[in-house]
This record gives C-alpha cells, sequence and structure tokens, in this order.
C-alpha cells in the first residue's frame, strides 16, 4: 500500500529521543519537562474520593462544571477578568488537545498562522495538517526579544491567527506589558486570532507579573487562552488541561470539541477542582520553582555554562559556545552518553535547526537531582 504521509517532514519528537537516550545511558534526565517528585498526597486523595464518590461516567461535554467555576474564580481572582463558565471555558485533554483543537476549528487550507521560533513543537504540525500556512518569525539567543515591526511585516490578509507562549518554553523569557501592548495594536481592527498558549501562566519569576491575553481588552475578544494543569499540579501524566474564550470563539471549539474528545477524565477534573478552592495550590508556584531555579544557578555558578536566569517556566536554557564548537544536538547526544546528564538542544525548535549553541535543562526535579546534575555540569 502506497501512503502519502499528510505530514512528510515530522519524525519522532526530541523529547522522546532524549528521554529514550537518557534511559539507556542510565543519565540524569532534565530533558524533557516532567517533574520527578511525587504530585500532592492531598490531590491524589481528592481524585481518589471523586471515583469512590461516583464520578466515573462521561463528564459534562465543556467539562466538569465545579472546575470551570473554580478556573472562572481564578480568572477574577488574578487578571480581574470574566469568562463565563458555561459558555467560555472548556476542559480539554491537557494543552496539546486544545491547541489542536482551535486550530482545526479555524484553520483553513492556505491560512497563515504566525508563529515565534523557537516554538513549542505541537503548533506547526496542527497548522500543517489543517492545511494552513506557518509563518515563522525567529526570535535571538540569548533575550529572545520580539522585533515588532518585522511582525508587522509579515501580516498579510491571509494571516488568521498567531500563537503566542509566555513564559516561554524553551527559552524561559516572558513577555512585557509593551510586547502584549504592542501585538494588540498591530492587530487591531482586524479579525486575526490569537492563540495565547499559557501554560506556565503561574510559573513566572522575581515578582514578575504574568501579562495574560485576557487583560487587554482588544486582544481579548479574538484570542483564546490555553492552559495545563499537569504544569500546575505536577501532574503532567493526567493530560488535563483547559482553554478560555470569548463565546463566539468557543462555540466554534466544541463543534470539534464534542466529535474528537468529547469529555476528559471526570475524577481527576473533580478532584482538582476541590484542590483548586485553596488559592495557595496555585499561588505558591513561583516561590516553588525560582527556589528550585535558584539552587540549580547558583550550584552551577562556577561552571563553563552561560546564561540568564530563567523569567517564567521551569526550564534554564545554557549557552556553551566556551565549551566546544559541536552543534547543539551532538553536544546534547554526547553529554547524555558520556557525562549522564540529558538536556534538549534548542535548534530542533528553530526555523532551519538554526543552532545558537543552547541548551534547555528542567528544573522541576528533586533537590538531590539539581545537585547531582550541577555537579557534573561543573566538570564539563
Ligand atoms: C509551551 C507548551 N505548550 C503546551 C504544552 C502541552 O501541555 P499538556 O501536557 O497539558 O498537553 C507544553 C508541555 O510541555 C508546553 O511546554
Amino acid at each position: 500500500m502506497k501512503i502519502k504521509s499528510k505530514l512528510p517532514n515530522v519524525g519522532t519528537t526530541i523529547f522522546t529521543v532524549m528521554s529514550a537516550l537518557s534511559q539507556e545511558y542510565n543519565a540524569i534526565n532534565l530533558s524533557q519537562g516532567f517533574p520527578n517528585y511525587p504530585s500532592s498526597k492531598k490531590l491524589n486523595n481528592l481524585v481518589t474520593k471523586a471515583m469512590n464518590n461516583g464520578y466515573n461516567q462521561y463528564a459534562p461535554m465543556a467539562g466538569n462544571i465545579e472546575l470551570r467555576l473554580a478556573i472562572a474564580h481564578k480568572y477574577e481572582l488574578l487578571h480581574q477578568s470574566t469568562y463565563h463558565p458555561e459558555r467560555e471555558i472548556t476542559v480539554t485533554a491537557g494543552a496539546t488537545q486544545a491547541i489542536y483543537t482551535i486550530i482545526s476549528a479555524f484553520i483553513r487550507p492556505n491560512d497563515e498562522v504566525l508563529i515565534f521560533k523557537p516554538a513549542y513543537d505541537c503548533y506547526q504540525p496542527a497548522i500543517e495538517i489543517n492545511g494552513g500556512k506557518t509563518i515563522p518569525i525567529q526570535l535571538s539567543a540569548p533575550n529572545y526579544k520580539v522585533n515588532w515591526s518585522e511582525v508587522a511585516s509579515k501580516l498579510s490578509t491571509k494571516t488568521k491567527m498567531i500563537i503566542i507562549n509566555t513564559p516561554h518554553n524553551p527559552s524561559g523569557t516572558t513577555w512585557s506589558k509593551d510586547d502584549m501592548l504592542q501585538l494588540q495594536k498591530c492587530t487591531e481592527g482586524t479579525d486575526i486570532m490569537v492563540l495565547s498558549d499559557e501554560v506556565y501562566e503561574h510559573i513566572v519569576f522575581d515578582e514578575a507579573k504574568h501579562y495574560s491575553v485576557c487583560l487587554f481588552q482588544d486582544l481579548k475578544q479574538r484570542s483564546f487562552i490555553t492552559a495545563s494543569f499537569g504544569k500546575t499540579f505536577h501532574t503532567t501524566g493526567w493530560k488535563i488541561g483547559y482553554c478560555c474564550a470569548p463565546d463566539h470563539l468557543m462555540s466554534e471549539f466544541r463543534k470539534v470539541h464534542q466529535f474528537n474528545v468529547f469529555s476528559v477524565h471526570h475524577p481527576a477534573q473533580k478532584g482538582i477542582a476541590d484542590y483548586m478552592q485553596e488559592a495557595e495550590t496555585f499561588l505558591g508556584l513561583p516561590a516553588f520553582f525560582q527556589r528550585k531555579r535558584d539552587l540549580f544557578l547558583n550550584l552551577i555558578s562556577e561552571s563553563r555554562f552561560k546564561c540568564k536566569p530563567s523569567q517564567g517556566t521551569y526550564f534554564q536554557i545554557l549557552e556553551y559556545s566556551d565549551i566546544t564548537d559541536e552543534n547543539d544536538v551532538d553536544f546534547a547526544k554526547r553529554l547524555t552518553k558520556t557525562f549522564k546528564i540529558a538536556s534538549i538542544p534548542l535548534s530542533v525548535f528553530n526555523e532551519n535547526n538554526r543552532d545558537d549553541k543552547v541548551l534547555r535543562f528542567c528544573f522541576a526535579k528533586t533537590d538531590d537531582t539539581l545537585v547531582k546534575a550541577a555537579e557534573i555540569l561543573c566538570k564539563i
């Protein structure tokens, strides 16, 4: 049988490659973005309780209503922004499904979608399988600042959507209020939609503020927010997330959602809803991860890697041009095989695999793991 792939350029993701290599060589795995410490006992018990209390059948299509109320309450509390729990919030199978569903609900053949590179890897295949065209804007290390006149020059009548991600995976940078205002300004008066991937919304450091798209009235009317309880509650394996958008957008989203997913794991939704009643469960995250970032950075301060402290997410990028001129994929593989520490080379997220000699390390790890990882990094 002859198969004509709809995604001929897609192979196995770098996360799978590096995690497998890490396992094969028994390396410390700071590559993939997941914690190696347990999730909260309280949260686990609440999910178990939900199962024992009968939350075992299909949840409503848009999500358990208590969870949607908790999400709506969180947006009021943090951003004084209203999303109607019945019409404007949908619980999804992780942010990835929300992203795919948004793109397939709106992108038609030849529509253009702007993305900023380095970009999280699920955006481009979702655009292209729906016939859309990716318009990349490459940002540069070490600051990954957006040049807004370049963005303006890439907009056209074909532009249907812009995907943004702050705090940003993989660079650990965040967008300022001015960036968001510039985005609003350059799309004002258009029907260009914004997909704002805010999975690291609660992981912002040094007292900085997360500028959610919902804070900007004109943008909010044209935007989806995607979010992940996997990131927020240290439970990436549960694959529960959500998205918010004004009802004229959300009603189109649900037309697709109800036929490809319908609804997601009910007891986890109920457990998360109960857990979120205490705001500290998400308000405590910046301090929790900042302590880990600082521990990691202090421990590697004598190494030959160069860095700017991560501003958000649980990733720290390290630049290694003082160590070797190897390309980043080869260097990351050598570090895994020879030094037994796994990371992610940034070139895989860049346009044409541009290599800035930068690796990404995940610090959502136990202190013990970070200490061992730093010992290795200091010897390289
Ligand atoms: C920027 C970004 N968006 C989306 C996701 C996917 O989130 P989820 O695991 O909830 O699907 C991730 C996970 O690493 C991510 O880093």
